[in-house]
């Protein structure tokens, strides 16, 4: 299963990403979490990529499109993966198109998750995450259990990125507009796109997400044996 999670910042790409991993046995690549550890790690294409994200603009496509081709020759995307954050661009949807076709392949499916612009603003700015598993919270609709400790991993450090805040967020919703909405037609015209309600609860969302996608089957768990 190949499949691209599309939408604005705080649609809940990453959120729906991670319901989906487990059930597919396929990794989530998330460009953006990729290039948050380039930034940590002080690399240079962290360096480069430190200004631009905090701006809420795009990185350059070359780069990204090389982090991404490097990525899904990797092992444990040997039964497909889940594309989170890129394409985000016509350039980068082209690139896409033929980095899979050099290896004989095409995405299965494209999901958009809709979600008004209004509300956008208040999930990002309400969102932190585990330091310590990623495991992702919001202060009003999914907090921890027990304040201040993550339900999966017992930590009691969290972090929250340096581009929510609404100024960034703000220029981050223009530039899908301009740049990113445009796939949408794109994959439309294709007859993979699926557009799903994001602004469901986070399990109506997942609900509608795997009523798009065909039920997983045979996957390869790399150890010799097949997972229905
Ligand atoms: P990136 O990290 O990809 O950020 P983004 O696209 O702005 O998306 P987010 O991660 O902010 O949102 P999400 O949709 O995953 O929402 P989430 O599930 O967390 O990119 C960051 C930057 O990196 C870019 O601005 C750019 O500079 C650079 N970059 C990355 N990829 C690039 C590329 N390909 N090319 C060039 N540059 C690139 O949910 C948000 C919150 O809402 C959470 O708190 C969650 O709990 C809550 N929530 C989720 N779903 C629901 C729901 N249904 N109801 C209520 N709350 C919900």
């Amino acid at each position: 299963m190949k499949l691209l999670l599309l939408g604005p910042p705080g649609a809940g790409k990453g959120t729906q990403a991670h319901r989906l991993m487990a059930r597919y046995a396929i990794p989530q690549l998330a460009t953006g979490d990729m290039l948050r550890k380039e930034v940590a790690d002080g690399s240079d294409l962290g360096r480069t990529a430190c200004e631009i994200m905090e701006r809420g603009d795009l990185v350059g496509d070359d780069l990204i499109v090389d982090m991404i081709a490097g990525r899904i020759d990797q092992q444990d995307c040997r039964n497909g993966f889940i594309l989170d954050g890129f394409p985000r661009s016509p350039a980068q949807a082209e690139a896409l198109d033929t980095m899979l076709s050099t290896r004989s392949s095409a995405l299965d499916r494209v999901i958009e998750i809709g979600v008004d612009d209004d509300i956008l603003v208040g999930r990002i700015t309400g969102r932190f995450t585990c330091r310590a598993c990623g495991a992702g919270y919001h202060d009003v609709f999914r907090k921890p259990a027990e304040s201040g400790v993550c339900d999966f991993c017992g930590s009691r450090g969290f972090d929250r990125r340096a581009d929510d805040n609404e100024e960034t967020v703000r220029s981050r919703l223009a530039v899908y507009h301009r740049q990113t909405a445009p796939l949408l037609p794109y994959y439309a015209s294709r007859g993979i796109l699926v557009t799903v309600d994001g602004m469901a609860a986070i399990d109506v969302v997942t609900e509608q997400i795997l009523a798009a996608l065909p039920a997983p089957s045979r996957i390869d768990s790399g150890d010799g044996r097949l997972l229905q």
